[in-house]
């Protein structure tokens, strides 16, 4: 059973709080006892609607055609701006920080607004339609923001795509997607060093025969290539654009967004979010989990390209009318002290970052940290992987002077948005766990055959009833769908995460239990590495599994066997690393290579990855059941040739 110290909730935010310890179990109880008049409650109070739904719920976890406020009609865009002009059309809506710490500029509500406008026309006037996929590959800058917006304000569906990822994760998701416009830059900037995006999605369109038109956003003034029958300026149709657009009535069922993510096997699935469901849930769980309230600045690091960028970055902020930070630079960058340099300069009283950065930024020691005073911080946020209580404490202690509340929050890019976190006010905090669930969510741990476990011991996490967030769809394959999350477990949506639950009822979420890997947060399929390395015209197979790491959480670990007659050489390890660094991202760097004559395999063939986490791990006392092995030798050649690594 998970032991730790309990921090009671801080005087400073129990008086200002929505929500106590009392209130959560009632309001939880009354959420998964009624939840139809829970969720049309929310619906209401969040967002504006053009046509009221006729029902809350439909469907659940058997028949998989759920959906929510059917009838209902809503358009995000006008959700997240028009919404507030009357009463905040001067308030500050995104504040962007450039990565030259000189370089700021802010948006209000109404300047959002006409930017927005003028940016759905442009989209228009190129063709773009309700229902049509636009992708956009974007820097940090605020052009995303309204491309994001203008492309829901026309009722078209955007697909961002992570700026980091190579010309060949673009080209695979635009194609998947069958985007018809893509938005980019010219180059980005982050931490002093420029990307050339236009240059990497000019080599990504050469397969894309479908997008006609490419939206280029000048950020760094650099040189580009320029293809005068497709390309267009974006300053330059925004000026000639007019300023008023009115925003699309969408049914509540339709596609919002498409957010590529790594699954076990196979190439990347797009989850598609819907809009009804996906801004209540956003919006509900921003005010609650951040304790927002009108005054607040709010930063979220997360880049765009992640879900948290989509969610807490800018449809649950925007919704709320709240100040967002968007940030293009890196927390290193000129020095280990920008984020809390930050900080003071905005004033930020709330911040939500990853266990990553912290630890990369601990390690670093505190004197960069005390040079900056962070007196403006009344609540610290974690989300994309367990957080360790080292890290917590030093998150705690010496970034919050034991001041603000840190919420680590547990979900995924298919949940919508946050489904498990204390909630500051009503939960005490323990170092290392995720807290309750939030309102209507039902999450439960169980053995292989779908047996709740009890308290103390590591099971799968499970969620037994549908909520608002949940993803619609896999994009264009709905069996994927139901074959990933419900088809292990009927009637439940599996995470595919191990957890425990403790006596107080605190979750504790221990990791993936599939193959994804989770490097600083980010997530990548050992499937999409292997095939990588596997294409590779020296390598006969090979195996891509996590291995603990202190800052980064896990890196990825990969056995890898040659051809006959090809010599496992360093020159072949570096190729290898850099093969799989172009064709997926700059995040995705195998941390190790450990060549191997034969990986182990069950009588039937099939890879036994739990043998080779365990080894990557070093945890080699109890490496559990290895009668199925066809080769039990296998195994102890690679411990033998690890210890000589
Ligand atoms: O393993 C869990 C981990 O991140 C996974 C989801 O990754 P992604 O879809 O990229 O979304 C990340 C941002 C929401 C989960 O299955 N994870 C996320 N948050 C936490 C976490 N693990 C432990 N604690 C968390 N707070």
């Amino acid at each position: 059973m998970k032991k730790s110290k309990i921090y009671d909730v801080p005087a400073s935010i129990a008086k200002e709080a929505y929500i106590n310890t009392e209130k959560y179990h009632t309001l939880y109880k009354r959420s998964i006892e009624n939840p139809d008049a829970f969720w049309a409650e929310q619906a209401k109070e969040f967002i504006t609607w053009f046509t009221p739904w006729k029902s809350v719920q439909s469907g659940d976890f058997d028949t998989l055609d759920i959906r929510w406020f059917s009838g209902g009609k809503l358009n995000a865009c006008y959700n997240c701006v028009d919404r507030h002009l009357k009463q905040r059309k001067d308030k500050i809506a995104i504040i962007w920080q450039g990565d030259d710490p000189n370089e700021t500029l802010t948006l209000t509500y109404a300047e959002l607004h006409e930017k927005i406008n003028r940016f759905s026309n442009v989209l228009k006037n190129l063709g773009v339609k309700s229902g049509d996929r636009v992708c956009i590959y974007l820097p940090m800058v605020p052009e995303v923001a309204i491309a994001m917006l203008a492309v829901a304000r026309i009722g078209a569906v955007h697909s961002v795509v992570f700026s980091a990822f190579s010309s060949d994760s673009l080209k695979t998701r635009i194609l998947d997607a069958d985007c018809k416009l893509l938005i980019t830059a010219d180059e980005g900037i982050r931490g002093g060093k420029t990307n050339p995006l236009k240059k990497q999605a000019d080599k990504a369109l050469e397969k894309c025969p479908n997008v006609k038109q490419v939206i280029v956003v000048k950020r760094t003034g650099g040189p580009v290539p320029w293809n005068k029958e497709r390309d267009v300026w974006y300053h330059e149709a925004l000026q000639q654009a007019s300023s008023e657009c009115p925003a699309e009535k969408l049914d509540a069922d339709s596609p919002l967004f498409i957010l590529y993510t790594s699954g076990s096997t196979g190439k990347p699935k797009g989850i598609l979010h819907a809009t009804g469901g996906y801004l209540v849930y956003a919006a509900i769980t921003y005010k609650y989990v951040f304790n927002y309230q009108e005054k607040d600045i709010y930063w979220c690091t997360a880049d765009i390209g992640w879900v948290t960028g989509h969610s807490y970055l800018i449809y649950g902020p925007l919704l709320n009318g709240a100040t967002t930070l968007m940030f293009e630079g890196v927390p290193h960058y000129p020095t280990f002290s920008r984020f809390w340099e930050i900080v003071d300069k905005h004033q930020v009283t709330i911040f939500y970052t990853a266990p990553t950065a912290i630890r990369a930024l601990h390690k670093q020691g505190d004197q960069w940290v005390k040079s900056t005073s962070r007196k403006s911080l009344k609540l610290l946020g974690t989300v994309g992987e367990p957080i360790n209580p080292d890290a917590w404490e030093w998150y705690y202690r010496v970034i919050g002077d034991k001041r603000c509340p840190i919420v680590d929050t547990w979900w995924q890019t298919e949940t919508g948005g946050i489904l498990i976190t204390p909630l500051p006010g009503a939960t005490p905090l323990k170092p290392g766990s995720a807290g309750w669930p939030f309102f209507g969510i039902s999450p439960d741990i169980v053995d292989e055959q779908g047996q709740s476990v009890e308290a103390g011991k590591t099971g799968n996490l499970i969620i037994k009833k549908p909520w608002p967030g949940l993803m619609k769809t896999i994009y264009g394959d709905q069996e994927r769908f139901k074959e990933t999350y419900f088809k292990t477990l009927p009637g439940n949506y599996l995470t595919g995460d191990s957890a425990e639950r403790d006596e107080d009822g605190y979750f504790w979420i221990t990791g993936r239990n599939d193959d994804i890997i989770k490097v600083s947060g980010h997530r990548i399929g050992s499937g999409e590495i292997e095939f990588i390395l596997n294409s590779h015209p020296g390598i006969a197979e090979s195996a891509a599994v996590a291995a603990p790491d202190e800052i980064k959480g896990n890196s990825i670990y990969a056995f890898v066997t040659t051809k006959s007659g090809v010599q496992p050489t360093q020159a072949l390890e570096k190729e290898l690393i850099q093969k799989v660094r172009d064709e997926i991202g700059a995040h995705a760097i195998i941390g190790t290579i450990q060549w191997a004559k034969d990986l182990p395999k069950t009588r039937s063939g099939k890879i036994m990855r739990r043998l080779l986490r365990k080894i990557a791990s070093d945890e080699l006392t109890d490496l559990g059941d290895t009668s199925t092995l066809a080769d039990p030798g296998v195994v102890d050649d690679l411990i033998a040739d690890k210890e000589k690594m």
